[in-house]
């Protein structure tokens, strides 16, 4: 059995998360989802507080059909353990990570690919989208 494992916010899920889901699915035949807790996002520079909280960002990718297993994702160390506990492959992300320190050393203990992420849509884009519409308030872009 080929495990894969990609790690996300996946707030606001969209056509471009359920479409990097099912590319990751498909070079495998089990798929772990990290997804980044309130409390690690709050860490991470810049980022905005999710809109729906982790239990629920949890429970809307445990009922993808090409999810099976949802982990919490606390810190950026903590990728090599979670390689080693649950036998991965192959670790997958979306374009936007190309090249990152933050997975490139995982390649001495499984692969490590970044697909091509799909064009227009973002979680970021639909909060600028939906407020400008509302409003007509232009959120400033994230750095
Ligand atoms: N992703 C993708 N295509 C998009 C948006 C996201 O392939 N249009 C991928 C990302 O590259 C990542 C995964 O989906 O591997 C989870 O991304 P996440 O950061 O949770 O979603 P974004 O929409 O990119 O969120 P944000 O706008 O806050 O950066």
């Amino acid at each position: 059995m080929k495990r894969v494992l990609t790690y996300g916010t996946f707030d606001l899920l969209h056509w471009g998360h359920i479409r990097l889901l099912k590319r990751a699915k498909s070079l495998g035949d089990y798929l772990v989802v990290g997804l980044s807790t309130d409390g690690f996002n709050a860490q991470k520079p810049g980022k905005k507080s999710s809109y729906h909280v982790y239990e629920t960002r949890k429970t809307m990718l445990e009922s993808i059909r090409y999810v099976d297993l949802v982990i919490p994702e606390v810190t950026w160390e903590q990728k090599l353990a979670d390689v080693k506990k649950y036998s991965i492959d192959t670790v997958v992300m979306g374009s936007d990570w190309e090249g990152s320190e933050k997975f490139e050393y995982l390649k001495d203990y499984c692969e490590v690919l970044y697909l091509p992420r799909t064009e227009g849509t973002s979680t970021s884009q639909i909060r600028r989208d939906l407020l400008w519409e509302a409003i007509g308030y232009r959120e400033e872009e994230e750095q």
